[in-house]
């Protein structure tokens, strides 16, 4: 058998997330250095011709143009199929050649019904199953998720696809950690005061009511991608950065996180109202005001080891704020002596890992201009390339290689939504306020 994917199988071709997403991911893996050959079907319940599917496919490569992608793209074929129906299955897996990787670009309910399906039927050898965000509802639909596919296949052969762990911005933070000698030994309990996880976006609902309104911001963001950024963050040093050894450390921190209290008072949500040219999130077609969906959200947690005990770790996301933020803030506790004759302003140090636009900036306390003994804030700024591939290329570019390093392992996504369910049970049961904040503002007062 090939360590390579010969077949990418896409359930749910005529979907959103396959031609908004998906498809641009694989065009950017094809334009690289990482670019190979791969036979790509499309599979969708809809009646759509050869021509027609060949001509999506053509279209969403486009940004990223190159010779491998164009013969693709002329060979791809689309199937019609039922994807909860084992027969349609059957046929779909049979004519699909080599080593196959079949792609679950479906609603969670659906991909769930496909995977039933599949466990009762015989299995290509070697076959890999990647499986969108969010991996079940909860952590007891997570866990009968995680127990169907186990039995079905191997870990190493389940990809659960986070786009998070394949930003270029987001890998970063294993460079800047753990390869130079004046961060790492800074980054403990003696010398940070907090770290703060924000992902900020000015975009709204963006007509995805049918799946927002059901998840919110909690679970949208903050469940999946970044608590996937706070093990990378706060994680120990790994021996390697293969398989076992990254997501075996990311794992480990995340068994010892939690919320600070388990009744919601270490969480605030919020929902926006009119504001700009944006109509109220409750205004928003699809949307059902009574459930009290949050589109902001923040969550204080906390990580007991030796490393992180005390310290708090604040993670927030939200929608239709004034200013897109999207980085990890690092701040660094007082000195514990500051040399009388120093005066002027005073701040703590901060080290800003920033998601988007990738830059890496240092806040400094230093001697200014003018009085050398008066103190000024300095930032020492580096903008970081882009990735040479975009996030769902990296995704991608995993799966097809048979390479699960980047993907979330099955205890990884059972961690997160335990850390989660405290604060999601407090909503359920209005313990806490359901804020609001006019849509374009910084959020609502106090925050
Ligand atoms: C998606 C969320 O997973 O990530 C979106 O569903 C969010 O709500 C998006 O906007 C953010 O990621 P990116 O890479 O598009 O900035």
């Amino acid at each position: 058998m090939t360590d390579r994917i010969d077949t990418l199988i896409i359930l749910g071709a005529n979907g959103d997330l396959t031609s908004r997403l998906l498809l641009p991911g694989l065009s950017s893996l094809l334009a690289s250095t990482r670019g190979s050959s791969i036979n790509l079907v499309g599979v969708d319940r809809g009646e759509l011709s050869q021509t027609d599917w060949r001509a999506k496919v053509t279209q969403a490569f486009a940004a990223t143009p190159s010779s491998l992608g164009t013969t693709i793209a002329k060979e791809s074929r689309y199937l019609q199929a039922d994807v909860t129906s084992e027969s349609d299955l059957a046929a779909v897996l049979a004519a699909s050649p080599g080593r196959i990787a079949l792609y679950f670009a479906l609603p969670p309910a659906v991909t769930i019904m496909a995977c039933t399906t599949l466990s009762t039927m015989p299995l290509p050898k070697g076959i890999a199953f990647a499986l969108e965000k969010p991996f079940g509802t909860d952590l007891r639909s997570a866990k009968l998720l995680n127990r169907l596919l186990q039995r079905m296949l191997p870990e190493e052969q389940l990809f659960r696809v986070d786009h998070f762990l394949g930003k270029s911005t987001v890998l970063n933070m294993l460079g800047v950690r753990f390869a130079n000698r004046i961060f790492e030994p800074l980054f403990s309990a003696p010398h940070v005061e907090k770290v703060e996880i924000v992902f900020d976006e000015t975009l709204a609902l963006e007509n995805r009511a049918g799946y927002y309104d059901r998840a919110g911001a909690l679970v949208d963001m903050i469940q999946s991608h970044l608590l996937l950024v706070l093990a990378l963050a706060a994680m120990e040093p790994p021996a390697s950065l293969d398989a076992d050894d990254l997501r075996g450390a990311m794992a480990q921190v995340l068994r010892a996180t939690s919320m600070k209290t388990k009744n919601g008072s270490s969480s605030r949500r919020a929902r926006y109202g009119a504001g700009g040219t944006l109509p109220a999130y409750t205004d928003e077609a699809g949307v059902d005001a009574s459930r009290d969906t949050e589109t902001l959200a923040e969550v204080t947690l906390q990580i007991a080891n030796w490393r992180w005990a005390g310290v708090p770790f604040i993670l927030r996301s939200g929608k239709a704020l004034g200013e897109s933020r999207q980085e990890v803030i690092v701040t660094f506790r007082d000195v514990p002596h500051l040399p009388g004759g120093l005066t002027g302003a005073s701040a703590p140090s901060r080290l800003r890992m920033s998601m988007k636009p990738a830059a890496l900036d240092l806040d400094l306390m230093i001697n200014g201009e003018g009085d050398p003994f008066t103190l000024e804030p300095s930032i020492l700024h580096a903008d970081l390339g882009a990735g040479e591939l975009n996030a769902y290329g990296e995704v991608l570019a995993g799966i097809l290689e048979c390479d699960p390093t980047l993907s979330v392992r099955g205890d990884v996504a059972e961690e997160c939504w335990r850390i989660v369910a405290p604060a999601l049970a407090a909503w359920r049961k209005n313990a806490v306020e359901l804020e609001e904040y006019p849509a374009g503002s910084s959020g609502p007062t106090g925050w």
